[in-house]
């Protein structure tokens, strides 16, 4: 394969652990690790800046349809170097504040929308040389992709993933809440018109359950034949 150009695909649910092993892959590969979930995180909270963040998700979700604002007048910009991908609104970086839980109950009004989708989509679609991570990457976004990898894990063990990457980050959330919110995300990400969650059959199905990261990352290694 001419490494330069070649596009990995990661897709799978909340919490399976995609985000860590694209990251680790894209650098031990030499590519660019781009951030489907971070896109659609960046375009909410710009949208949460513009409106206001309503007072419930439902109510955020009512203004977003009834105001009918342009992907492209939020100034939402996606830089990828070697180190990390910099989500920009009017160029500044929104860093973790994309990761906060207020944003992920709001996501899916926006990952529902296809004018959303079809905005991260075209971010993504000139991209060459990258592991992509997301929900549609290898199904959507690259169906042509010759590397596609779906990982999966268990509620109990996503949520407490999450968990620990909330509280590295200075947000305490309680196990439950979170298992509920991965549940909720699962129903919301398999059934959305646009852009489902779904395994398709050239994708190779990676359980980590019971592996750790660098686990998964030899197992991709393999499949991709290259020495680790
Ligand atoms: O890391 P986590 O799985 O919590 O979420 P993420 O990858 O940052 O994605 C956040 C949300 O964006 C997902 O729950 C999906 O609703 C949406 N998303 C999507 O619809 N399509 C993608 N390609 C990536 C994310």
């Amino acid at each position: 394969m001419n490494q330069k150009d070649v596009v990995i695909t990661l897709d799978g649910p909340a919490g399976s652990g995609k985000s860590s092993v694209a990251k680790k892959l894209a650098e031990h590969l030499g590519l660019l690790h781009a951030d489907s979930g971070a896109m659609y995180r960046t375009f909410t909270l710009a949208l949460m800046q513009r409106l206001g963040p309503g007072e419930t998700p439902e109510d955020f979700g009512n203004q977003v349809k009834a105001a009918a604002i342009s992907p492209e007048s939020l100034h939402v910009e996606v830089k990828i170097d070697a180190d990390r991908q910099s989500n920009l609104i009017s160029g500044l970086d929104q860093m973790d504040l994309i990761r906060s839980p207020e944003v992920t109950a709001r996501i899916k009004y926006i990952a529902d929308r296809l004018e959303f989708r079809e905005a991260v989509n075209r971010l993504l679609s000139k991209m060459k040389g990258v592991v992509a991570d997301g929900r549609d990457m290898g199904s959507v976004v690259f169906p042509d992709a010759p590397f596609k990898f779906y990982l999966e894990a268990s509620v109990e063990m996503r949520a407490e993933r999450r968990l620990k990457e909330l509280q590295a980050k200075g947000w305490n959330e309680d196990i439950e809440a979170l298992r509920e919110s991965i549940r909720k995300r699962d129903e919301e990400d398999q059934n959305r018109q646009f852009g489902a969650l779904r395994r398709t059959d050239d994708m190779i199905l990676i359980d980590t359950t019971h592996i750790n990261l660098d686990g998964v990352l030899r197992r991709i290694l393999n499949s991709l034949q290259i020495q680790f």
